[in-house]
């Protein structure tokens, strides 16, 4: 099994070498979409960009040499995107969790071809949130996004300052994105094309960890109150975050929108594509780590550290500057979320998310490669799988098979209902738009939002192994 979890996870990126924490942590440029007039371009280009400290390689990014600005847009605004393809290649832009119709979602159905460009217009109306916008090209997502195409969406509805939250961008209020990487000896990205079975079946896992786009950062944070948006942006991995010094956070958003209270937490799993916003006070001055522990949830493989090891590692760390914080006291209540009731679920659907081969085998330029299925069937462009309406409420049930899934929605936000026959825990109890399912999970997902066949919405799996081989079906909702 050593042997299999190895290649798994790939090579060390430094035997023998300790990862040093002596890099800045970058800070995505900030797009405020409003100072803008609400036009906001993304040029998505090729480029080079050094993970590691002095070994600059090719990667992907939206305006920029990798991931790609945060933009900020405000509730009740019309965005104008324009998104230009510099790629050599089809891509799409998705803005995941954002709520908009199928027509500007930007779903494997919206490609936009090398040297053109897409002009959705995006009308915001959903309450403060993290969100992100990446490729979701069939067939193509996992690897494009690996190279490095991820960018933040800030929603903001004008709470964060009745709140008395810390909102001061890149400052007090820091974008963490973390993804998993393996990469060759010259520093480049290692990705293979055409993955074999073993890495379609649990996802692709990184030796290394990155954040904001390179290896061992020191994020400088003023002494007191830091709100971290943290994104997991990794392929497959979910990340099981801790301090070094075990030092207690208070998680006050998940995907779509705060929580009624801050949840108290000393270790938070975040799984791939779900987003929590955290309060840590750092008004102590103690520099510390921000540690991530194996994925205990491996299937067949166990718990495995993106090292190989069965340990927590160290992924950046937090020092604070001469300045105090503006913010010294921990809000006591956020947001309600809108209520949700249960008795209005109009009807209920099952989706068996397998990670086995389901049978169907896709073909790809090198030849033919497994499918994996949802309800027994690989993904189609042309089949729509499930019919539902605006403003209604449904109760879908979720089952794992072969491992834990992260199951997400397009154009919905939902509430758990039950995860593994309970309620769930605080931190889950509001609205998002990912959860990682282990064995079972109950969801009451709302439809606000319209989709045609001809821009249906997805619902999948965002291990993106899976859902680049078919663990994905399609909605229509008018
Ligand atoms: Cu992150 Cu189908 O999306
Ligand atoms: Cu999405
Ligand atoms: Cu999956």
């Amino acid at each position: 099994m050593g042997g299999l979890v190895g290649g798994l996870v790939g090579s060390r990126l430094a035997q023998g070498d300790p990862l040093r924490f002596d890099r800045r942590l970058p800070i995505p440029p900030l797009i405020d979409a409003a100072k803008q007039g609400n036009a906001v371009k993304l040029k998505v280009s090729s480029g080079r960009h050094a993970f590691i400290k002095g070994r600059p390689t090719p990667a992907y990014g939206y305006s920029g040499p990798i991931l790609g600005p945060a933009i900020r847009m405000r509730r009740g605004d019309e965005v104008q995107m324009t998104v230009e393809n510099a790629l050599g290649f089809d891509t799409t832009v998705h803005w995941h969790g954002l709520l908009v119709p199928g027509d500007v979602d930007g779903g494997p159905h919206q490609v936009i071809k090398p040297g053109g460009s897409w002009r959705p217009r995006l009308k915001i109306e959903q309450p403060a949130s993290t969100a992100w916008f990446h490729p979701h090209l069939h067939h193509d997502t996992a690897r494009q996004i690996y190279m490095g195409l991820t960018g933040l969406i800030i929603v903001d509805d004008g709470s964060d300052a009745r709140l008395g939250l810390p909102r001061t961008y890149g400052v007090d209020d820091v974008p963490i994105i973390i993804q998993d990487r393996s990469f060759d000896s010259d520093g480049s990205l290692l990705y293979d094309r055409d993955p074999d079975p073993q890495t379609i079946q649990y996802g692709l896992r990184g030796s290394t960890i990155i954040v904001n786009g390179v290896v061992g950062p020191v994020a400088k944070v003023p002494a007191g109150l830091v709100r971290l948006r943290i994104l997991n942006a990794a392929n497959a991995q979910n990340f099981d975050l801790r301090f070094s010094d075990r030092r207690e956070f208070r998680v006050i958003a998940s995907d779509a929108g705060f929580l009624s209270t801050p949840v108290s937490m000393r270790q938070l799993r975040i799984s791939p594509a779900e987003r929590f916003e955290v309060l840590v006070d750092f008004a102590d001055r103690n520099p510390v780590m921000l540690e991530t522990g194996p994925d205990t949830l491996m299937g067949i493989f166990g718990a495995v550290s993106p090292d190989g090891s069965a340990d927590f590692v160290s992924i950046m760390r937090f020092e604070t500057t001469a300045t105090d914080g503006t913010i010294g006291e921990f809000p006591v209540h956020l947001v309600e979320p809108l209520a949700v009731d249960p008795e209005k679920a109009v009807r209920r659907r099952q989706f068996v998310l397998d990670s086995g081969i389901c049978g169907g085998k896709r073909p790809t330029e090198m030849g033919m490669l497994p499918g994996l299925c949802i309800n027994g069937k690989t993904h189609d462009l042309d089949r729509i799988d499930v019919e539902t309406g605006i403003g209604t409420l449904e109760l879908w049930e979720i089952v794992s098979l072969g491992m834990a899934h992260p199951f997400h929605v397009h154009g919905a936000s939902f509430r758990v209902s039950s995860i593994a026959g309970a309620p769930p825990p605080a931190h889950l109890a509001g609205w998002k738009d990912v959860v990682l399912v282990e064995d079972k999970a109950e969801l009451l997902v709302a439809f606000n939002h319209g989709a045609t066949r001809a821009h249906p919405f997805m619902y999948h799996c965002h291990i993106l192994e899976h859902e680049d081989a078919g663990m994905m079906g399609q909605y229509v909702c008018a």
